[in-house]
């Protein structure tokens, strides 16, 4: 194929993806399986690897980007971004109604759920999206185009002709369901969680690296032009347009003729509220016909023809019986509030997070209060506040611990931080943290250990590290109670089949601070095995292009502790791989033999060692017809002229680094 052939194959299958990919991600409705949509992008991606100068910007290969950013740039929005007016009551939207009535008579209104998540701003310039900023403060907000792209509903090129230059607002949300799921994954790693989907969305998109954006399942609704080359007579219309273009839309989007139909689709909506995937905190009313609305125009805050119905917050009012407190992964303690159980929106609450003890502090929460809370879709509840009129003088504070509640240590609060520590590595609370996290589905993806077993392990004494794991008998699992031959074995088999997972998830799974997912790939490539990753320094790591700061403190850090390398130890004894695994075949250096002799200047031994083996050498201490190399350094010994007789390559140390660095 010459390029010009490609180049029209390009837009073929640029134009086949995107309609693919709005058939599936706004319309909902998928024209082709997942496994022809992946082969027609690898074909798209292989031609644009060919001829790389035909790559544009909206090409559906760029969703996501590359390189994490060091930070985000600030960007003006081409119209300011207003928020609105809130509402709680029915009459208020009536005095709403009354007040656009006498500017600019009778008026119609759309009537949209209002979605819980982040506003963001996305410009299209000659139908194509270039940019796209998170609301900020209404004036400047951060260029984030390259997270959004992520996100498969937003149409890097619009459809037709329609439109070619606007600015459109909507509101990037976490699906209720996703975020629940995210959560539970969270915290059986010991991992922060988000308090809401909100939250969850928000701070998704400040990510500096995209590819943790594109591994959330973030969504979009578009409400809203700002800016636009043509006009448009209704509301109504502007979100057809949109429609039409590519955009998705909230199908829940109604016309109504006057404020009370607007109150009874209000009334529908939030009785549809728990049904949908997504959360809405209220509903927003729009006077329909633009002329009307530039009559109406705005104060500095608010537009004057819109206004947003808030329905009533799921909150309950309960009694905090106690404040329990719980040791994370990394020892960090954190304040659970026990409640007398309560409905809130239609779930049995009976736990509440406290978040940690500043927060804990700063609400003066007390045991023995009537509190409020409030559960917002996610998983895990808050207390919103004490009702201090409800105080008999008889609830206590809860004091941060001197002591850690599971282990009896030695507490750290180190100044300037927020978080509480346990100082004891081997507290059994932080050990099943541990373990849990060693055996989660992104670490090393051991089956059937759950929580409740990793507990038991630890009750029993069977377990004292990750290590000790891989030394369980069938007898010891017999011991433990729900478990039977077979489901013993399956665990066993579990356990002996993680012996041989990739090198990054054994990094990720060592749980070493600040190294998530990403983070052990880039080691991981890096580094071929433990022991050379364990050998490195702070200023080699440095080197590694996306590693953060604290990232490679962190690692350093672990190896140098004197716990972790016998646990390396251990895993190796039982073994663990801890090695990529690399196709010899390919090996430069396979199977050839190395000697030394005399002290090199720039290199130490073992790590001229390491990068013989890496390349699949040998070294051996003798010389003989079979030696490859002798690499001859300073003041060489008597293998040197031993070598020279038998006519093996002599290397000195430039041109022994040029060899395996090659
Ligand atoms: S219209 C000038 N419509 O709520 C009018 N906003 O408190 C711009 N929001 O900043 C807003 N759903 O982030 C509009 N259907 C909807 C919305 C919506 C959610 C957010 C938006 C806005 C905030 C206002």
């Amino acid at each position: 194929m010459n390029k010009a052939e490609a180049k029209k194959e390009i837009k073929k299958l640029r134009d086949e993806i995107n309609h693919h990919n709005y058939k599936y991600y706004v319309k909902n409705n998928p024209a082709i399986s997942d496994f022809e949509f992946d082969q027609l992008l690898k074909k798209l991606e292989s031609l644009e690897e060919k001829y790389p100068e035909l790559v544009t910007l909206d090409s559906p290969t760029q969703r996501v980007g590359g390189e994490p950013l060091d930070g985000f740039t600030t960007v003006e929005h081409k119209v300011a971004m207003l928020s609105l007016a809130n509402t709680y009551t029915y009459d208020e939207l009536r005095e709403f109604d009354e007040r656009v009535k006498k500017n600019v008579g009778d008026a119609e209104y759309v009537v949209e759920p209002k979605i819980d998540g982040a506003g963001v701003a996305l410009l299209y310039e000659n139908g194509i999206f270039v940019r796209g900023a998170t609301r900020g403060d209404g004036i400047q907000g951060d260029d984030i185009t390259s997270n959004l792209k992520t996100i498969r509903s937003i149409p890097l090129r619009l459809i037709g002709v329609k439109v070619k230059n606007v600015e459109v607002r909507g509101e990037v949300y976490f699906p209720s369901k996703e975020f629940e799921r995210y959560n539970k994954e969270q915290v059986k790693k010991g991992e922060a969680v988000f308090a809401n989907p909100r939250n969850a969305a928000a701070g998704s998109l400040r990510q500096l690296d995209s590819r943790i954006v594109a591994s959330r399942p973030l969504n979009i609704f578009i409400y809203f032009i700002s800016f636009s080359d043509r006009d448009y007579v209704t509301h109504e219309k502007a979100i057809a347009v949109l429609k039409d273009v590519g955009f998705r839309v909230n199908p829940l989007t109604k016309k109504v003729k006057d404020i009370e139909g607007a109150i009874k689709y209000c009334q529908k909506l939030e009785e549809k509220r728990e049904t949908l995937d997504y959360e809405i905190d209220g509903a927003v009313i729009k006077v329909n016909l633009f002329s009307k609305q530039k009559q109406l125009g705005e104060t500095s805050k608010h537009p004057r023809w819109a206004i947003s119905y808030k329905f009533a917050a799921k909150q309950a009012t309960t009694r905090l019986n106690d404040i329990a407190i719980q040791v994370g992964r990394t020892g960090t303690l954190t304040p659970v509030a026990i409640l007398e159980p309560v409905q809130v929106a239609g779930v049995t609450v009976s736990r509440a997070t406290l978040h940690n003890f500043d927060e804990l502090r700063r609400k003066d929460v007390r045991i023995g209060d009537t509190v409020l809370i409030e559960r917002s879709g996610d998983v895990i509840p808050q207390v919103v506040k004490a009702i201090i009129e409800k105080r008999s003088g008889s609830e206590k504070s809860k004091r941060i611990p001197k002591k850690c509640p599971i282990c009896g240590s030695e507490i750290v609060h180190t100044e300037g931080e927020v978080a509480v520590r346990c100082k004891n590595r081997m507290c059994p609370a932080r050990l099943k943290w541990r373990i849990k996290y060693f055996a989660s589905r992104d670490a090393m993806d051991i089956d059937h250990l759950g929580g409740s077993t990793v507990d038991k392990l630890i009750e029993k004494g069977f377990v004292d590290s990750i290590a000790d794991l891989y030394s369980l008998t069938l007898e010891d699992i017999l011991t433990l109670e729900g478990f039977k031959e077979k489901s013993a074995q399956n665990l066993l088999d579990s356990i002996e089949k993680s012996k041989s997972q990739s090198l990054s998830r054994l990094i990720y799974g060592l749980g070493i601070r600040h190294v998530g997912k990403y983070a052990a790939q880039l080691l991981a490539a890096k580094y071929p095995s433990l022991d050379l990753l364990s050998k490195a320094d702070v200023e080699e790591l440095k080197d590694i292009y996306g590693l953060g700061e604290k990232t490679v403190e962190a690692v350093c850090t672990f190896f140098a502790t004197e716990e972790n390398r016998e646990l390396i130890d251990k895993l190796r004894a039982v073994g663990v791989k801890l090695k990529e695994d690399v196709k010899t075949e390919y090996l430069l250096l396979k199977g050839k033999k190395f000697v030394f002799t005399g002290g090199l200047k720039t290199l130490t031994r073992p790590k001229a060692s390491d990068l013989i083996k890496e390349k699949g050498g040998i070294i051996t201490s003798s010389v003989g017809e079979d030696l490859d190399y002798i690499v001859v350094g300073e003041k060489p010994g008597s293998k040197y002229g031993k070598a020279k007789k038998l006519g093996v390559t002599l290397l000195n140390e430039e041109e022994f680094i040029e060899l395996v660095e090659e």
